[in-house]
């Protein structure tokens, strides 16, 4: 983290989890367990028919609520699917694009990400752009390759002024619910190699206050190491935000490195 360049944000993703009449039961136990001067920016992502009641329930704390997907499309004939104009107006700040279970259960391409990208953008959300490699990568040595790909594809024809908007997420696959973290070193030289990326695309004073964020089995127990890397700025934390208790030892963690 570089609290004195860029944001902290530790942001939850509840998946398929969770009933709309658990948000409030939810929002009070975390407000109980952390201290009210502690928070630093946390965000839940919900499904889209639980925003308005998230929005509802985390209304008198620092919590914000973020959306999962997002059309690519302005409005009208897509059945099924949901525009940044109606997160945005269901008062959703922040919207996951790209995460690998879309790329993998919805055939999402970089192509379309980066259409997702511009039109979260165009709606005034912050989008969290989800990066990473299969396990198959990783042991055949292309993660930077695969990444580098991915970012440059998805951020085509993103402006800097932009891209100091959203927020970059490494998630590599084989972390995802699998309980394997990747050791902080591993993540750290992934985050450090988008940085430098992002610096080599955009300018160094763009790249240093772009936050990006690490996803894969985060939890209380290896937050403070995770975020203690210098290029990893938050987390993106699927099963450890279920839990309030789980997901507000994450929270302090952050603060605590913040102070
Ligand atoms: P996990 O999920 O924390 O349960 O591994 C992270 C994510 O998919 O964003």
């Amino acid at each position: 983290m570089n609290r004195k360049y860029r944001k902290t944000i530790i942001a939850g993703n509840w998946k398929m989890n969770k009933l709309p009449s658990e948000l409030k039961t939810f929002s009070e136990a975390l407000k109980a367990l952390v201290p009210r001067a502690k928070w630093c920016e946390v965000a839940v992502c919900v499904p889209a028919v639980m925003i308005p009641g998230a929005v509802r329930a985390f209304k008198d704390g620092k919590v914000c609520v973020g959306a999962q997907d997002i059309s690519a499309a302005e409005f009208g004939a897509f059945t099924g699917e949901c525009s940044g104009a109606q997160l945005a107006d269901a008062g959703a700040k922040y919207v996951i694009v790209g995460h690998s279970e879309r790329r993998q259960n919805h055939g999402e391409t970089n192509e379309l990400i980066n259409a997702k990208v511009k039109t979260a953008l165009a709606n005034k959300l912050i989008p969290i752009v989800c990066v990473g490699e299969s396990l198959e990568q990783r042991e055949m040595g292309v993660t930077l390759e695969v990444v580098t790909l991915q970012i440059k594809t998805i951020l085509s024809d993103i402006t800097a002024e932009q891209v100091k908007k959203l927020i970059i997420a490494y998630e590599p696959i084989w972390a995802i619910g699998t309980g394997k973290t990747a050791t902080a070193e591993q993540a750290g030289a992934v985050c450090t190699a988008i940085r430098a990326l992002i610096r080599g695309m955009y300018g160094a004073r763009i790249a240093r206050s772009v936050t990006i964020q690490y996803g894969g089995s985060m939890n209380g127990k290896n937050a403070a190491e995770l975020l203690a890397q210098p290029d990893i700025d938050g987390g993106l934390v699927g099963g450890a935000s279920l839990d309030p208790a789980e997901f507000a030892k994450i929270i302090m963690a952050a603060q605590e490195l913040e102070e």
